[in-house]
């Protein structure tokens, strides 16, 4: 089934009730959109130690790969901010493993939205990594 993005963002924001967010109280909710249609849900989970907080967007791309899927297209943001919050930097790689020129839907719950590809707001992800040469 192909979902239009207004349905994905309704989506998005119903994930982004589930996160567990004690701490920061900033709730994230992201759907991915795999090349094959297929969705996958992310919400951010914290923990008490906080460095093991894991972002929605990760969560999600995780549950794709899990289900065996990697030929991500899309992916979908909500949280309650006034403009549209973009992903961490450490998001933006982790997508980028996947689709380096990923479609971003960025929302808000004020009913914002913008949409970029990732490879506008991480150039040359992986450049000079593991080039030993
Ligand atoms: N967070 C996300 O889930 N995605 C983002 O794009 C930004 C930040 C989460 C991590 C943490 O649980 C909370 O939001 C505050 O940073």
């Amino acid at each position: 089934m192909q979902y239009t993005n207004d349905q994905l963002v309704t989506q998005a924001r119903e994930v982004a009730g589930r996160a567990y967010a004690p701490y920061s109280r900033f709730q994230v909710g992201a759907v991915l959109v795999g090349k094959d249609g297929r969705i996958f849900a992310g919400c951010n989970v914290e923990n008490i130690s906080f460095g093991l907080t894991i972002c929605a967007e990760r969560n999600a791309v995780f549950a794709a790969v899990a289900a065996g899927c990697r030929e991500l297209a899309k992916i979908v943001i909500a949280a309650d901010t006034e403009v549209p919050a973009s992903p961490c930097g450490a998001c933006r790689q982790v997508l980028a493993e996947f689709n380096p020129d990923l479609e971003l839907v960025l929302s808000n719950f004020r009913g914002s939205r913008e949409t970029f590809r990732l490879s506008e707001l991480l150039p040359r992800p992986c450049a000079g990594i593991l080039d030993r040469s």
